[in-house]
């Protein structure tokens, strides 16, 4: 019991404690330890992290060194049956924060298990998987939640608002560009980088913006590649992939969105990833840069490589507060603050009769639900399809969605015999 009184709790688990987790999860549960969360709704709830695990254990035991007392003491778990060790210490819910393709088996053990999950982005990589984990979740009565933080990003929920109000009217056409440094292909994931591609791992920020902002149906797929940096020139593993989505609205126009991801970009580029976006509309344009929101700083032998010349202090970023606090708070952070708090709302917002309806109220926000992850999902699936076949000597194959012969259909150049995906 906490010297509130308190003795409503969330404990968390958190499995994969990788660069993500330095970013953003250690400074939310470091927040809820010292602070606690409240609401009036469903009063103070504490929220400790009791337990993670990770394939070796080596960074949860350097964290539990460092932090301290400034978190919650944890259990950390390695090896086989971690995650069921992880759930036998009784948590509400766990944060999944493995590399992209094995999030899955992870998520679905839990739910399993009676856990409720966040998962970070991208949530799986197959719409099977997809309706697997929500039909799952939904039969237990569970949160199955995944994390999209540029949502929660100040630009893009005015990029929303302006749409939402009607100032901004339909969308027809746009690119986003996400550029990661050489740094996350060459060391950072390292170990899991075969086989895999920027566009899972970071266009599905766009992916998602794009879908969340503008709605609409999704049609068609179509991607490419470049290789020979990460990995061979005709190997599995990609440089950078351009994707192209096109969408249709409820009066029947089309809009069409390109978005061309890279991790190889030279680390002495001065920010820490390259992010822009246009979007035109009936009546207007939108310009996005989120690495320039206005702040060029130079410290002679620290920038552009230890510390970045255009800072993003909008994400997660570290500050003295006014009031003399240390703090590390952004967007990143809020995204999880959020989940947590539309946990609370559905465990202790009100009476046990009345949780149906709390719950459908929780699984119906579109942002984070993994039921209204279904076109972003297929968007992957479609790229990591066609640049499967890339890779084996066929190109420029196509992927429909909604397909009289499929939900997702891949279509091969001059070969008019469908592969159906799903
Ligand atoms: N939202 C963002 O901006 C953002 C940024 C980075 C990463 N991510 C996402 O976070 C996830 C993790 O990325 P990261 O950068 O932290 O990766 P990382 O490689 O730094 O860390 C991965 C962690 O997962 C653990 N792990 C691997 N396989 C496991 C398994 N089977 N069971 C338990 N633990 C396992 C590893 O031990 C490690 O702790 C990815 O899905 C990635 O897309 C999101």
């Amino acid at each position: 019991m906490s010297i509130t009184g308190s003795n409503r709790s969330l404990r968390a688990g958190m499995v994969g404690i990788g660069m993500i987790f330095d970013e953003t999860y250690r400074p939310f549960f470091e927040r809820v330890h010292r602070e606690q969360l409240f609401d009036r709704r469903f009063g103070v709830v504490e929220i400790p992290l009791v337990a993670v695990a990770s394939r070796t254990g080596q960074r949860a035991d350097a964290y539990r060194q460092a932090a301290g007392t400034n978190v919650h003491r944890f259990e950390s778990f390695t090896g086989d049956n971690a995650i069921e060790r992880l759930i036998e210490t009784g948590i509400d819910f766990a944060c999944v924060a493995t590399p992209d393709n094995r999030h899955f088996d992870v998520a679905r053990t839990l739910l399993d298990a009676g856990v409720h999950v966040l998962i970070e982005k991208p949530s799986v990589l197959r719409l099977q998987e997809l309706d697997d984990l929500v039909e799952l979740a939904q039969s237990k009565g569970l949160l199955a939640k995944v994390v999209y933080h540029k949502l929660l990003d100040p630009d893009h929920k005015k990029l929303r608002t302006l749409v939402v109000d009607k100032v901004l009217r339909h969308v027809n056409h746009g690119y986003c560009s996400l550029l990661e440094p050489k740094q996350i292909s060459g060391s950072q994931f390292a170990e899991w980088i075969t086989g895999r591609n920027p566009g899972t791992y970071v266009a599905v920020h766009y992916i998602k913006l794009i879908d969340f902002t503008f709605g609409g149906r999704l049609k068609t797929i179509t991607a490419t590649g470049q290789r020979g940096i990460v990995g061979p020139k005709d190997g599995p593993t990609w440089d950078s992939t351009q994707l192209r989505l096109i969408y249709e609205y409820d009066d029947g126009r089309e809009a069409a969105f390109d978005i061309h991801t890279s991790w190889v970009t030279p680390d002495n580029f001065p920010g820490y990833v390259e992010q822009e976006v246009q979007f035109r509309f009936d009546n207007g344009v939108w310009n996005g840069h989120s690495r320039k929101r206005g702040v060029e700083c130079t410290v002679e032998g620290e920038t552009p490589i230890s510390r970045k010349i255009t800072m993003n202090n909008h994400y997660n970023g570290t500050f003295v507060e006014p009031w003399g606090e240390r703090s590390q708070r952004g967007y990143g952070v809020e995204v999880l603050e959020r989940f947590a708090r539309e946990l609370a709302f559905l465990k202790y917002g009100g009476s046990a009769s009345d949780r149906p309806n709390r719950y459908a109220e929780i699984q119906s926000l579109a942002y984070n639900d993994l039921s209204s992850d279904r076109q972003t999902v297929a968007a992957v699936q479609a790229l990591e399809a066609i640049l499967e076949r890339q890779a084996a000597g066929e190109p420029d194959c196509v992927v429909r969605v909604g397909d009289p012969n499929g939900k997702l259909v891949l279509y091969r150049p001059g070969d008019s015999r469908p592969v159906v995906l799903c």
